[in-house]
């Protein structure tokens, strides 16, 4: 069969281009500009990459206009129900879900790998207790490639292989012992004896003073967060990995960059910035006037936890996590939580709202996280840390897919330059 093509114009000459068409397993096909500025001395002009494929990947599958989010295939629900985080990352990473040996081996790899470096435990002490728990992660994940010398050889798969499990592996770790750090109490080693999301829970809350046993509401909770939180397709972090890790630049040094891209409020940071926001808001009767502010264009104001660049319906991660979140608060805190009362109260008010049903700025999955977050007694500054932690699954099997790729090249993209054109020197007794 003929290969599809577009043709692009320049109305001004009559040139013309042919542009080949290359086709998606599922969702829209796209049109390869790569030979563009050499066939027409053209750039293509897309800020946001609103309509840009950056990149090949078989990974995640997102339809914004139906709602569906599929990891290598699986539905996110079908996923979700499995319960088992650690399964979900075995998919993200090789593409198939493990047999039972696999499963059983993989966590075994990722649970001998939780320990960090003794004096790593000075770089904590080397910021204050008040630090951001974020800026702590850019800069410890960062440091990891001071440690690890053994798995830095990038064009090795096997040392990619031992990087990707050791960023899996110590981020509950790291961000354990960040939250340890700002409440002033000791860090606590991880337990092997615990999977992973209990082991987060225990190095959270576990005190050298009493046994701590987590609670199973609350591990199982983790979990579903952690799976809904794995991946998401070219998102601004995951990109940014990409990017960096296209300079060849070291896996730790790649996600740290995701780190601190993923720390934004109009992306990861959204989830601390919705309790934030629903604290502001405080009660049902000011709900009027912060909708009414999200619509005025003169002000900054948004409503946290709600739009999505690709949802243009409900994301299906909301619904899970607003399931969820009754479930948590019926369990773990007071029922009538004022602040799920809040929330559910602005959700419906803002859902029936002309303003946001015509934009389809419907919920994502910020909006209800935080609160599962706040149920299972997670301060808000480390939302976007357990965040973090969720999406280095991703973000590694993004990076491991984008070196496995042999057209791999350095990310560079052009301008539109709107400057000054040439103008000569002034010296400074001319000015
Ligand atoms: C995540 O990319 C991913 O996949 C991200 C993520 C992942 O898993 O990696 O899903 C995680 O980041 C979720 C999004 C979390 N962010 C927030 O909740 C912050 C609040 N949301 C917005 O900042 C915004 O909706 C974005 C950033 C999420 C999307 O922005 P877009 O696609 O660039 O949309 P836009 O800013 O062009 O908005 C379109 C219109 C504008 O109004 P008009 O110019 O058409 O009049 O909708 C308005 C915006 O003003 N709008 C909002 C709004 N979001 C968009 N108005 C009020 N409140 C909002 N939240």
């Amino acid at each position: 069969m003929a290969d599809k093509t577009f043709t692009l114009t320049n109305d001004e000459t009559g040139d013309a281009v042919r542009l080949m068409v290359r086709e998606s397993v599922q969702g829209p096909p796209t049109v390869d500009v790569t030979s563009l500025y050499r066939q027409m001395g053209v750039f293509t002009y897309d800020p946001g990459f609103m309509s840009t494929a950056s990149c090949t990947s078989g990974i995640t599958y997102i339809d914004g206009e139906e709602g569906v989010l599929e990891y290598r295939g699986y539905p996110i629900e079908q996923l979700a129900e499995s319960g088992n985080f650690i399964e979900v990352a075995y998919l993200l990473l090789y593409g198939e879900l493990p047999n039972k040996d696999e499963l059983e081996k993989f966590d075994g790899i990722i649970t001998h790998h939780t320990m960090i470096n003794e004096s790593l435990k000075g770089f904590f002490n080397g910021f204050q207790s008040n630090a951001h728990p974020m800026a702590v992660m850019v800069g410890v994940v960062g440091s990891l490639s001071a440690f690890y010398h053994d798995s830095l050889d990038i064009n090795d798969p096997r040392h990619r292989e031992i990087s990707a499990h050791r960023l899996i592996s110590k981020m509950p770790t790291i961000a354990a012992a960040s939250y340890k750090h700002s409440i002033g109490e000791p860090i606590v080693y991880p337990r092997n004896s615990l999977s992973y999301c209990a082991n987060m829970l225990h190095m959270m809350y576990a005190t050298p003073c009493e046994d701590y046993e987590p609670d199973p509401v609350a591990v199982k909770a983790l979990n579903l967060l952690f799976i809904l939180h794995a991946d998401h397709e070219q998102n601004a972090s995951t990109s940014t990995v990409r990017l960096a890790g296209s300079s060849q630049a070291n896996p730790f040094a790649c996600i740290a960059a995701g780190i601190a891209s993923l720390w934004g409020p109009a992306h990861g940071g959204a989830n601390e910035a919705v309790l934030d926001m629903l604290t502001e808001i405080g009660d049902v009767s000011n709900i009027d006037k912060y909708i009414a502010r999200a619509k005025d264009k003169n002000d900054k104001f948004r409503l946290m936890g709600f739009g999505h660049r690709v949802y243009k319906n409900r994301d299906p991660r909301a619904t899970l996590t607003r399931k969820v979140s009754h479930e948590c608060l019926s369990a773990l805190a007071d029922q009538n939580n004022p602040m799920f009362e809040l929330a559910m109260r602005l959700e419906e008010i803002a859902l029936s709202d002309d303003y946001f049903i015509e934009r389809k700025l419907y919920p994502n999955i910020d909006f209800y996280s935080g609160i599962i977050y706040r149920a299972l007694g997670i301060p808000n500054n480390m939302f976007t840390v357990m965040f973090s932690i969720a999406r280095t699954v991703g973000w590694v099997a993004h990076w491991l897919e984008m070196m496995d790729d042999p057209q791999q090249r350095i990310g560079r993209p052009r301008q539109l330059y709107n400057g000054y054109q040439r103008r000569q020197y002034v010296p400074l007794d001319k000015r």
